[in-house]
């Protein structure tokens, strides 16, 4: 009896031992209310417990003061290294500079972290990229150099404060510009520069709104709008909304990305055009290989170190690459693959 308590007692320490041991992972991120931040955080908590690290995972509600002390707080709880999704990519510069002077490196998840020397290195899916997949979809839908035309289109971008979303943006409009100079593409509302595009946080009610006063100011009279280019399906989403609400003629062709559950579903329902699908266990298992090698000593994985330039550095980056997805191609990627089940596209 007393050799099994013993054994019981030598078993509990070494288990606490080795939980004392765990090296710590804060992971960040900016809020609960998008499906892909859940997944992302999921994703990341489920392989770096299985990768034998201590997790401290916290989502910010879209709210900057909520992201900058629950990040001062994983620094405080002596987290060994740092994963952050930024809300605003230029708001976290005094959690930076903090776990800059304790040493603790930060991985950039997604959005860059701006304005800051205290970012070590970046992981994302090649996001300019992302734009040209969306610009090529609308050039190829709408057949721009055969096709006579002229089309009307329509933009609608990203958050400002997210610098993904100007690389979106960028991406899609170097394939469309050419067409809109040249007339064939002619954007009735004259909303072409980012600043009147943009989408603050992202928000579907916000796109939906800004949707919902261009057609009823420039598309009442039985002008179609032949194509909407969305930089993601949340503001694909509102733009939906918009259109089933206020609008009368032909459906347009809509973007998205991130294959979002209620986008797929408008994929399959003919109100979305496509998506483009950015695999979160792919950037997840990316960045779990990054965490183990910064704690490993070892060199980190990075595939471009000149894109991503933060204002003060530039930051060595891993770029995953995104995947044109549509009602063609959803089942195989996203059903087959384990992503989703078919249950859920119901
Ligand atoms: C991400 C997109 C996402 C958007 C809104 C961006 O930073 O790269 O995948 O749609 O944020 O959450």
């Amino acid at each position: 009896m007393k050799k099994i308590l013993a054994l019981i007692v030598c078993a509990m320490l070494l288990l606490s031992c080795t939980a004392a041991l765990a090296e710590k992972v804060g992971v960040s991120m900016p809020t609960k209310d998008l499906q892909r931040w859940n997944q992302d955080g999921a994703n990341m908590e489920a392989m770096l417990t299985e990768a034998g690290y201590e997790v401290d995972l916290q989502f910010a509600s879209n709210d900057v003061k909520t992201q900058l002390d629950q990040v001062e707080n994983m620094i405080a709880e002596g987290a060994d290294v740092l994963v952050i999704s930024a809300i605003e990519g230029s708001s976290l510069g005094e959690a930076l500079a903090m776990a800059k002077d304790e040493g603790i490196p930060v991985i950039a998840y997604d959005r860059l972290l701006m304005d800051s020397d205290g970012v070590s290195y970046y992981a994302t899916f090649d996001n300019y990229m992302v734009g040209t997949v969306q610009g090529n979809f609308v050039k190829d839908a709408l057949d721009l150099d055969n096709a006579e035309g002229p089309f009307n289109l329509e933009i609608t971008a990203g958050d400002p404060g997210d610098n993904n979303a100007r690389y979106f943006y960028q991406g899609a409009m170097d394939v469309l510009n050419p067409y809109i100079e040249a007339g064939k593409l002619v954007v009735i509302s004259g909303q072409t520069a980012f600043d009147d595009v943009a989408t603050p946080t992202w928000a579907s009610e916000v796109a939906q709104n800004r949707a919902e006063n261009i057609l009823s100011s420039f598309y009442a009279n039985g002008e179609n709008v032949d194509a909407w280019l969305c930089s993601n399906d949340s503001t694909a989403q509102g733009v939906v909304a918009a259109l089933d609400a206020n609008y009368n003629g032909e459906w347009p062709i809509v973007t998205g990305q991130d294959c979002d559950i209620v986008s797929v579903k408008n994929m399959i329902a003919g109100k979305q055009s496509m998506s483009v699908f950015k695999d979160t266990r792919t950037l997840a298992a990316q960045v779990v290989k990054m965490v183990g090698q910064i704690l490993n000593g070892e060199e980190v994985d990075v595939n471009d170190t000149e894109t991503y330039n933060n204002n003060v550095i530039t930051v060595p980056s891993f770029l995953c690459e995104p995947v044109f997805a549509d009602i063609n191609n959803y089942t195989e990627l996203l059903i087959d693959s384990g992503y989703y089940t078919e249950d859920q596209l119901q």
